[in-house]
C-alpha cells in the first residue's frame, strides 16, 4: 500500500517522466522520438532510398535512422541496369542481396528501381555482338531475360517495382529513347506485359515519372493508363518522382494533379521526393540528361554544410505544405519516399549544378535531424 510520502515520490516521478517527455533536445529523447513512419501510419507507407554503403552495414547512422523512421526502402542506383549487370554475363549482386535482407530484417517494404529507363542502362543492352542495334524481339527477349533474372533472385522480397521510368517527355510525346526507337511506341506496354509474365504474381507495376505537373506529360500518362485498364495492359500503380523546389509546382498544382492522377483509379506512389532548397536555376525538371550547371556563390550559399536555422524553417514550412497535402489525398497515396536519407547522399548536390552543396532531405550531412523533421512528424501526428 502507499503512504503518503511514497504517493509523493511516484507524483514526483511521474511529474519528471512528463517533463522529460516533453524536452526534445536531450539525445535519449531523440532516440525516443515518434518516427516519420508512426506518424503518418493508417495513411501511407514513408520510404527513403539508401545506398550501398547503408545497407551493408547495420550500425551506420543511416541505416539506424531507416530504422527508426522509414517502412519503405528504394536502392538508388543497385537495381539499375548499369550497376546491376554491367555486362553480358557480369552482376553486381552484393549490394541487392544486402538491401533484400535488410529490408526483411527489419520489416521494411522494398521496391525495387526500376526494370526499364534510358538512363544508367550499359550500350550493350541494344547491341549485338557485332554492335549492331537489336531487332524489336531481341530487345524483347532481352528486357525478359532481365525481369526473370530479378524474379527468380529477388522475387520473394521485392514486390513493388518500377518497372518504366521516365518514358514521356514534357510535351506529352514518347520519349525517342533507344528502347522506343527499337521496339516502337508500344514499349511501354510490351515491357509490363512482360514484367507482370514474369515478376511474381500480385506484384505492384509502376510507371514513374517526373514533371506530373506539366500538363503534357500528364495528360498522356492518364490517357495511356486508362487505355492500358481499358485493354487489359496489366498496370498497378502511378510513380510521382516528387522532385520539387521551394516554390514549383505550388500547392495547387500538386493538388489537382494528384486528383487528376487519382481519376484514373490506380493507386499514386510519390516515389522520389526531395526538394531542391537552391532552386533549379533557369530550368524546371528532373531531366537527367540536361547540361549541368557550374556552381556559383550565387546558387551555392552554404557550400561549407551549414544549413541556417531560418532556411531550415522555410524548408519545413514547404514540407509541411506538401505532407498536408498528401494527407488530403491519403485514400489515394500507398507511399510517399524520399530520394535519400540525408543531405550528404542526395543527387542534388551534383544535379543540376556539378559541385554545389545542396540541403534537400530532413536529415543533416551528419545525420542529425532538421528542424524540418519535426516539422514533417508534427503535420502526420495532428491528423
Ligand atoms: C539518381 C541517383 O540518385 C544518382 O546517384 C545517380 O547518379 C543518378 O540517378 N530520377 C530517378 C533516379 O528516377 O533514378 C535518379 O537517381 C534521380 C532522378
Amino acid at each position: 500500500m502507499l503512504n503518503r510520502f511514497s504517493l509523493n515520490l511516484s507524483l514526483t516521478a511521474a511529474a519528471l517522466v512528463i517533463i522529460s517527455a516533453c524536452t526534445t533536445t536531450t539525445q535519449a529523447t531523440l532516440d525516443k522520438q515518434v518516427g516519420l513512419k508512426e506518424a503518418y501510419a493508417g495513411k501511407f507507407l514513408i520510404g527513403a532510398t539508401m545506398n550501398g554503403t547503408m545497407v551493408a552495414n547495420n550500425n551506420d547512422p543511416k541505416t539506424k535512422i531507416v530504422k527508426q523512421h522509414f517502412n519503405a526502402a528504394t536502392m538508388d542506383n543497385a537495381f539499375k541496369w548499369e550497376r546491376f549487370n554491367p555486362e553480358p554475363g557480369i552482376y553486381s549482386l552484393d549490394a541487392p542481396h544486402n538491401f533484400a535482407k535488410f529490408t526483411n530484417d527489419n520489416n521494411i517494404t522494398a521496391i525495387g528501381h526500376v526494370l526499364f529507363w534510358h538512363s544508367q542502362t550499359p550500350d550493350w543492352v541494344f547491341k549485338d555482338a557485332q554492335g549492331n542495334l537489336l531487332s524489336r524481339d531481341a530487345l524483347l527477349q532481352r528486357m525478359r531475360e532481365r525481369a526473370q533474372f530479378m524474379a527468380r533472385h529477388f522475387g520473394d522480397q521485392i514486390k513493388i517495382w518500377d518497372v518504366v521510368n521516365e518514358a514521356i517527355e514534357d510535351d506529352g510525346s514518347w520519349r525517342k529513347s533507344l528502347y522506343n526507337q527499337i521496339i516502337g511506341d508500344d514499349f511501354i506496354e510490351q515491357a509490363f506485359i512482360i514484367a507482370n509474365e514474369e515478376l511474381p504474381a500480385g506484384s505492384t507495376k509502376i510507371y514513374n515519372d517526373y514533371g506530373m505537373t506539366r500538363p503534357g506529360r500528364v495528360a498522356t500518362v492518364i490517357k495511356m493508363v486508362n487505355d492500358f485498364k481499358a485493354r487489359g495492359v496489366p498496370i498497378d500503380a502511378i510513380g510521382v518522382q516528387g522532385h520539387w523546389s521551394m516554390d514549383e509546382p505550388t500547392i495547387a498544382d500538386i493538388d489537382s494533379n494528384l486528383s487528376a492522377l487519382a481519376a484514373t483509379g490506380l493507386p499514386l506512389h510519390v516515389t522520389e521526393l526531395d526538394i531542391d532548397y537552391l532552386g533549379r536555376e533557369h530550368f524546371f525538371s528532373a531531366n537527367v540528361d540536361l547540361k549541368k550547371l557550374v556552381a556559383t556563390p550565387e546558387n551555392n550559399p552554404y557550400p561549407d554544410g551549414n544549413f541556417p536555422t531560418d532556411a531550415d524553417i522555410k524548408l519545413g514550412k514547404r514540407y509541411a505544405d506538401i505532407f498536408n497535402l498528401f494527407l488530403k489525398h491519403h485514400q489515394n497515396i500507398d507511399r510517399v519516399t524520399f530520394w535519400g536519407v540525408t543531405d550528404a547522399d542526395s543527387w542534388l548536390n551534383g544535379w543540376p549544378v556539378a559541385g554545389r552543396t545542396n540541403y534537400p532531405l530532413l536529415f543533416n550531412s551528419d545525420a542529425s535531424p532538421k528542424a524540418a523533421l519535426q516539422m514533417v512528424i508534427d503535420v502526420g501526428l495532428q491528423h
